[in-house]
């Protein structure tokens, strides 16, 4: 009998123009494993339903928008660190358990920590579930003192509120968007969708600003987001650099194999 195609795959809403797939089955390939990655778009109201039923047929799956944060209850266990962040990318059915974890963090702070000399001041752009990760990896790399930019004030505010309390001795200090707070931090981050599409007249006036600063683009896009085609900053980060990593170390946590990262980077330009 042929041996049966283990199931992995990605819950949000929507996911139709994620890039996973892509990226893992080119890893299953790669390393000959009987495995399919699949996208499932799963609105809020459905999210239970398919968690109880992911126990029984998947393998591991990876969590994005609006889930994150809504599935941490869902699960058996959650690592602390996903726990302290509010925010779970990476599940594995293992025995039947659904163990949660977060890669987004962990690939952010492998990819800064090289280029890091200082741990002074760190500013981001946005409040939710990408700038928390970020907070974390910063945190763990030594900052201590980190701005939030973000459009509405108070889920700042409550960030801040949240974080100071998990994160001994992190000091968070919460502002409009607006460029006037941006001026040569250490590292500068956008866990915002701005550059993807649209207006991007906000990282525009702050190029300038950040020329000094190590730039990391959590935004993504296969046509290229406004600073992957500036490049700003002494280093730059892309947001396909931290999209390969997160799925090369989720796909670690699933398989428990060197997950092959020049065959999932090459495999984000070419389907198939
Ligand atoms: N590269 C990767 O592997 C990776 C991993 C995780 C996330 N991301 C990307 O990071 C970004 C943020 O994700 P998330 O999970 O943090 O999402 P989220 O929890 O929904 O938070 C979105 C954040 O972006 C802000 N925002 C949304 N639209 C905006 C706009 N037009 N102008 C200014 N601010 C805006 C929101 O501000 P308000 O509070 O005012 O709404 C909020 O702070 C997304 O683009 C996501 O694709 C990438």
């Amino acid at each position: 009998m042929k041996e049966r195609t283990s199931l992995f795959g990605l819950i949000g809403h929507p996911v139709s123009k994620s890039l996973s797939p892509r990226i893992h089955n080119a890893a299953f390939k790669e390393l000959g494993i009987n495995a399919v990655y699949i996208a499932f778009d799963v609105p809020e109201e459905g999210l239970t339903d398919v968690v109880k039923g992911f126990r029984y047929i998947c393998r591991g799956f990876n969590v994005t928008i609006p889930h994150k944060p809504s599935i941490i209850p869902l699960l058996d266990e959650v690592d602390p660190v996903a726990s302290k962040i509010g925010a779970v990318n990476t599940v594995k059915v293992e025995g039947g358990k659904l163990i949660g974890t977060n890669t987004d963090w962990s690939a952010f702070k492998l990819l800064l920590e090289p280029h890091l000399s200082e741990f002074e001041n760190a500013l981001i752009l946005g409040a939710g579930g990408a700038a928390k990760a970020c907070i974390y990896a910063l945190y763990e790399l030594g900052f201590k003192k980190i701005t939030v930019l973000n459009r509405t004030l108070k889920r700042a505010e409550e960030l801040k509120e949240e974080l100071e309390r998990k994160l001994s001795g992190v000091e968070i200090a919460v502002r409009p968007l607006k460029a006037d707070y941006v001026s040569n931090p250490e590292v500068f981050v956008n866990a915002t969708p701005m550059g993807m599409y649209g207006d991007p007249s906000f990282l525009k006036s702050v190029i300038d600003k950040v020329r000094r600063s190590i730039v990391v683009d959590m935004a993504y896009s296969l046509n290229g987001t406004f600073l992957d085609k500036v490049k700003p900053g002494i280093a730059y980060i892309s947001g396909i650099d931290i999209l390969v990593e997160q799925a090369a170390q989720a796909f670690e946590f699933w398989t428990g194999l060197k997950a092959p990262r020049d065959v999932m980077r090459r495999a984000v330009r070419h389907e198939g």
